[in-house]
C-alpha cells in the first residue's frame, strides 16, 4: 500500500540547519513518547542496539546515545538512519560518539536489503519520531523494522495526527498494522 508519495521530498525545501533551530519541540514530544515505552518496558542496560529511523539533524538520536533521552537508559550502539543525505552528512559534522553512527538509507532501493543482510535479528529498538508519515511505502518499511529487530524487540513511533479513522488514512494504516504485532501500546496524549 501507498500512501501520500507525493510527500516523499516534501521536506527537501528545509535545510538541516533551518531544521535544527526548531527541533526543540520534536526534542520535548519525543521524550514524553519514549517516557511511556519505559513505563512498560525496562530501561536499557548498555549493551542493546537501537536504530533510530528519519533521525533528521540527530539531536534525538544523539540523547539517545549519550542516555539522556527521558528515563531510556543506556544503548550500547545507536544508528540513526534518514533518507536524506544532507541530513546524515550534518549529524556526521555535528556529533562524534564511539558508541553513535549514522548513515543514508532510502528503504525504497536495494540500500535496504543490503542493510537487512548485515543486521538482521539484531536490533533491540527501533524508533521512528515525526518521520512515518512522510515514508511513502509504511508497510514496507514497517516490515523492513521487523526484519532487523531481535524477537521480542521493541518499536516506538510518533506521528503528530488525528485519531479520526474517517479521515486520516495514516490512523487507519495503524489499525491494520496492529493486528499483525504482537503487543501494542498506544498513546494519544
Ligand atoms: C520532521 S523530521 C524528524 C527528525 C527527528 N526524528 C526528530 O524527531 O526530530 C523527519 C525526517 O524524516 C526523514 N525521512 C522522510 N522520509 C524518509 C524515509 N522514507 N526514510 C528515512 N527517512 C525519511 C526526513 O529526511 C527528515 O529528516
Amino acid at each position: 500500500m501507498k500512501l501520500l508519495s507525493g510527500l516523499r521530498t516534501a521536506m527537501n525545501f528545509v535545510t538541516p540547519k533551518q531544521y535544527s533551530v526548531s527541533n526543540q519541540s520534536h526534542f520535548i514530544i519525543n521524550t514524553k513518547t519514549i517516557n511511556q515505552l519505559v513505563k512498560f518496558f525496562p530501561p536499557l542496560s548498555g549493551t542493546e542496539k537501537v536504530l533510530d529511523f528519519g533521525c533528521g539533524t540527530g539531536e534525538t538520536t544523539l540523547a539517545m546515545a549519550e542516555g539522556r533521552f527521558g528515563e531510556l537508559g543506556n544503548p550500547g550502539r545507536v544508528i540513526g538512519v534518514d533518507i536524506s543525505q544532507d541530513m546524515i552528512e550534518y549529524c556526521k559534522s555535528k556529533y562524534n560518539l564511539d558508541k553513535l553512527e549514522f548513515l543514508q538509507l532510502d528503504t525504497e532501493t536495494n540500500q535496504t536489503k543490503i542493510f537487512c543482510n548485515q543486521y538482521r535479528g539484531t536490533f533491540d529498538l527501533v524508533t521512528s519520531f515525526n518521520c512515518l508519515h512522510w515514508v511513502t511505502n509504511q508497510p514496507d518499511t514497517v516490515s523492513f523494522f521487523n526484519s532487523i529487530l531481535k524477537k521480542n524487540g521493541l518499536f516506538i513511533f510518533l506521528v503528530v495526527s488525528s485519531q479520526s479513522l474517517k479521515n486520516n488514512p495514516h490512523r487507519s494504516t495503524f489499525e491494520e498494522m496492529k493486528k499483525e504485532a504482537g503487543r501494542v501500546i498506544i498513546s494519544s496524549k
